[in-house]
């Protein structure tokens, strides 16, 4: 059974499955859905305060409004009262005490989601407050902390350091950011027979959401379905929250015994679902008078919030990711996960990964600055090279492929650095700045248990194929893409492959759809089902074209063997015929990767994605508003599987990153309460931000080096990064109006009051 001539499906550039059923308006998201018969709709009566006990919670009025069935809190849970995704003890209903402002404490189901949002309103709810503790330093100051905290260290660094010519101290900041899926969170549950629950859930974990459900009412795994057909975008913040929104829906609908609907409204959603991680990093650095670094020592903390959540695996990728691409020999750094009383924050693309860039690129910046050299320049002298290619936490780097992206970037920019800085030479209230933003990225889950995935592919004697697996469709083209690997499997046309929902009763015991790993692991384990068929069928085949088992070769939608063929459909009903199966389960674990937490050391990464912007930026330095005017890129995605979807997840992922470092501002008051609840105050990028010259290139002739699926890459997270790049070309850009001590003191998001801040402190 083998398989001849060029790739058929794979490697090329198809839409997105769902691409027509987007634009038109056809994609049936959960909102969407036909309403079965008495659906609730839920709404979630939260805390106003962000730390207090509480002293009575009378629901009574909420009870006896118009069209409400039910009102539940922590005492209507069945099972027990804990969402937490790795830990325990993160209560879904508020306990006695609540302990950030939009913590929920209640959830009304009524007839129409009007009623529910008025019922709500009636709530009697009294407080005793309690100290709060709302920021990084704070929490630090406290020493809270939702976990204890981590430590990555290698060699000597006090030594190291004293040792060093030259020393600096620096910091950096960088703001939180809303996910802002055009998809609020959302969850429908119906209750089935013998306390069967259904859920639609806008999840990127759907076992995860099993999970929680099942733990709240008490009910074994296999009595609670998951399914998820699509998410209006997830990107990080539908990994562990969606849950919480599922475990009320499920509550309410195994309350009333009907199916309930949990739609959180913009607002709502704003105020009580995680962000990301604000970050607040400290350093002291030893270099010589080339800039190569000699020692490095950095404290990273995290705001947290109110719960660990998967704020421990975010804080280890944060550290994991503060060497970037640069070679550390002596390092010690320090993750503080800050413990307030603010939402828990959660997953957001990078996952901790941008938080620790964003940390050396400082780093790289301050000593630049001290040398009069430029970034690039320090650069060069610290870039992983042979023999200086290990990183703080002990792996090996593998194939480099970072210098051909720079190379490859270089050729892309010829001449921009020269046009900014005559630019500026002619100009004094408008200032141009260009950076070249390089990253590395490690892809697995940094816990190793968690880079495992199933499938499940069906023939059907008509040569169709049903398609099922772990992986979840939040926009990224995960579907697609194992699409094209089943049917390039199978060496049939696309059209043959049926996508279908992913559902925790067709494949079970997956991990969420995460860690840009979504691909690389359900594209092996569908692959590893289609071999499994294709092996029974392949046998068929050889008794029906009377050959060798050897010599029978699928292709292009015929089988071939000796100078016979046959379709692929007829063969399916061969199989049929000679009572041979055509289902298969398929499954895949990474290998190579292991972690030890307690030490910090490992092999957490199958290996690593490379990338490279280069920006250019303006500011106006009478009203400090910046803009991008050029980015150019070169992300390394192996040998893409499909061009003209990993080229739209790095734009979406670049631009995305644009609106964390530059425009989206959290804004908390001196209560704890989030004023930035809605897109009238929290402004992500639009159309106009989009650089108007954008020009995105994937590495050619680039196999992973790994045998990942057809040798393609990961690519949802890694280009989110090189949107530093748009921070470091407003710093240039700041640098040239007033020089590197106003440059250093600019904070991300670089809204127009932060680089006025800079300009003028
Ligand atoms: N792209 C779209 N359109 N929507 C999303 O929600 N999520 C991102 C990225 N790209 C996201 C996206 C995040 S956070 C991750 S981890 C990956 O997609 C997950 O999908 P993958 O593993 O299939 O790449
Ligand atoms: N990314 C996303 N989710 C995760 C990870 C990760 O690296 N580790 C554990 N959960
Ligand atoms: Mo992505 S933050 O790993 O969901």
């Amino acid at each position: 059974m083998n398989q001849i001539g060029a790739p058929f499906t794979v490697h090329q550039s198809i839409a997105h499955e769902s691409a027509a059923r987007h634009v038109s308006g056809n994609a049936i998201y959960i909102d969407d859905t036909k309403q079965p018969e008495g659906l609730l709709h839920g709404w979630v009566i939260t805390s106003t305060r962000a730390h207090a006990r509480l002293v009575s919670v009378d629901l009574s009025a909420v009870a006896a409004a118009p069209g409400v069935a039910c009102v539940i809190t922590m005492h209507d849970i069945p099972g027990e009262n804990d969402a937490a995704p790795i830990l325990s003890g993160e209560p879904l209903l508020a306990d006695g005490v609540v302990t950030y402002a939009g913590e929920a404490i209640a959830v009304v189901a009524a007839a129409s989601l009007a009623q529910a949002r008025d019922a709500a309103g009636l709530a009697k709810i009294i407080y005793e407050d309690l100290p709060a503790i709302l920021s990084i330093d704070a929490a630090i100051a406290a020493e809270s902390y939702v976990l204890a905290p981590m430590v990555m260290q290698r060699g000597d660094v006090d030594a190291a350091m004293a040792a060093a010519p030259m020393r600096l101290k620096g910091e950096a900041h960088a703001g939180g950011q809303d996910h802002f899926y055009l998809e609020t969170q959302i969850a429908q549950a119906e209750p089935g027979e013998d306390g069967a629950m259904h859920v639609l859930s806008s999840t990127q974990h759907p076992t995860e959401v099993q999970h929680i459900v099942a733990r709240l009412l008490g009910r074994p795994l296999a009595a609670i379905t998951v399914e998820v057909r699509r998410m209006g975008g997830g990107f990080g913040g539908k990994e562990s929250h969606a849950s919480l929104i599922a475990g009320m829906a499920a509550l309410c609908a195994n309350k009333t015994k009907r199916p309930v609907k949990l739609r959180l409204v913009r607002d709502a959603d704003m105020v009580i679902t995680g962000k990301r991680h604000d970050v607040q990093t400290r350093f002291e650095v030893g270099y010589d008078e080339d800039g190569r670094i000699l020692a490095m020592e950095m404290e990273i903390a995290l705001r947290c919030g109110n719960v660990a959540d998967l704020s421990g695996p975010v804080l280890t990728r944060a550290l994991c990711h503060a060497d970037n691409a640069y070679w550390l020999p002596a390092v010690r750094v320090r993750g503080l996960p800050a413990k307030t009383n603010t939402v828990s924050n959660t997953a957001f693309r990078g996952f901790g990964g941008p938080q620790g860039v964003i940390s050396i690129e400082a780093v790289i910046t301050h000593v630049a600055a001290a040398l009069g050299k430029t970034r690039d320049e320090i650069r060069r002298v610290n870039y992983y090279a042979p023999g200086r290619d290990v990183t703080p936490y002990g792996q090996h780097i593998g194939a480099d492929n970072l210098p051909r992206v720079l190379d490859e970037l270089e050729a892309l920019i010829a001449g921009r650095r020269e046009a900014v800085a005559a630019f500026n030479a002619g100009s004094s209230i408008v200032k141009k700045g260009f950076a070249v933003m390089p990253v590395k990225f490690g892809i697995s889950f940094n816990l190793p248990t968690l880079n495992q995935a199933g499938a499940l592919v069906h023939v059907y004697t008509d040569g169709s194929v049903h398609l099922n697996h772990g992986g979840t469709e939040m926009g990224q083209g995960l579907y697609v893409k194992i699409a094209q690997v089943v049917a390039e499997g199978f060496s049939i046309g696309l059209e043959h492959v049926h996508v279908s929902a992913t559902r925790t009763d067709k494949v079970p015991n997956t991990s969420a759809t995460a860690a840009s790993s979504g691909t690389d692991i359900n594209g092996m384990a569908a692959l590893a089902a289609v071999n499994v068929i294709k092996g029974r069928m392949a046998e068929v085949a050889a008794l029906r074209l009377e050959a060798p088992v050897e010599d029978v070769v699928f292709n292009r939608n015929r089988i071939y063997a000796g100078n016979r063929s046959m379709s692929f459909p007829e063969l399916a009903h061969a199989c049929w015929a000679e009572r041979v199966s055509l289902s298969s389960t398929g499954f895949y674990k990474t290998p190579e990767i292991h972690f030890d937490q307690a030490s910090m050391t490992g092999n957490p990464f199958y290996y690593f994605s490379h990338g490279a912007a280069a920006v250019e930026a303006a500011i106006d330095t009478l009203t400090g508003e910046a803009r991008i005017l050029s980015a150019h890129i070169v992300q390394d995605c192996g040998s893409s599987l499909n061009p003209a979807v990993d080229i739209g997840q790095v734009e979406g992922a670049f631009v995305q990153g644009l609106g964390w470092v530059m425009m989206e501002e959290l804004v908390w008051d001196a209560q704890g309460a989030l004023k930035t609840h809605a897109p009238s105050t929290y402004k992500i990028p639009t159309a106009r931000d989009v650089p108007p010259v954008f020009v995105t290139k994937l590495l050619e002739n680039a196999p992973n080096a790994k045998p990942t699926i057809f040798r393609s890459k990961a690519v949802g997270e890694p280009p989110f990064m090189l949107a530093i790049g748009c921070f470091l070309a407003v710093q240039e850009a700041v640098a040239s109006a007033a020089g590197w001590d106003a440059a250093l003191r600019l904070r991300a998001p670089c809204t127009p009051e932060a680089v006025l801040r800079a300009l003028r402190k």
